[in-house]
């Protein structure tokens, strides 16, 4: 018999997906930006404290155009043709100063009323 053990995760504040499928982005280019965000994230101090970014890919969101994709939880929020530059202002506008960039945003959660 399999032996069940709860999985453990850090505290974090937003958990950002990337979308490595090859039909948003066909080079490689969402494996790409996924691989530089370790680094961006310890250089913008995401990588611990309250403002903390959990990362994690994904192979589809079903929205396979113009990628590189990503999606901003619980923000609900999902950009689009993002370049590293174009993280760089996500992570400085959004994940630092808590204000979505919507000059790249392609998808954005309805707020609720209840
Ligand atoms: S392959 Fe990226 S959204 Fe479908």
């Amino acid at each position: 018999m399999t032996e069940v053990i709860k999985p453990k995760m850090m505290d974090y504040r937003r958990h950002l997906i990337v979308c490595i499928g090859e039909r948003c982005s066909p080079n490689g280019e969402g494996q790409a930006l996924y691989d530089q965000l370790s680094n961006k994230f310890k250089q913008a101090g995401l990588n611990t404290g309250d403002l903390r970014v959990k990362r994690s890919r994904a192979t589809c969101f079903g929205t396979c155009k113009s990628g590189p994709l990503i999606c901003v939880q619980p923000d609900g929020v999902w950009y689009y043709d993002v370049t590293s530059e174009k993280l760089d202002r996500i992570i400085a506008e959004h994940f630092l100063g808590g204000v979505p960039v919507a000059d790249y945003i392609y998808h954005q959660v309805l707020e609720t009323t209840q």
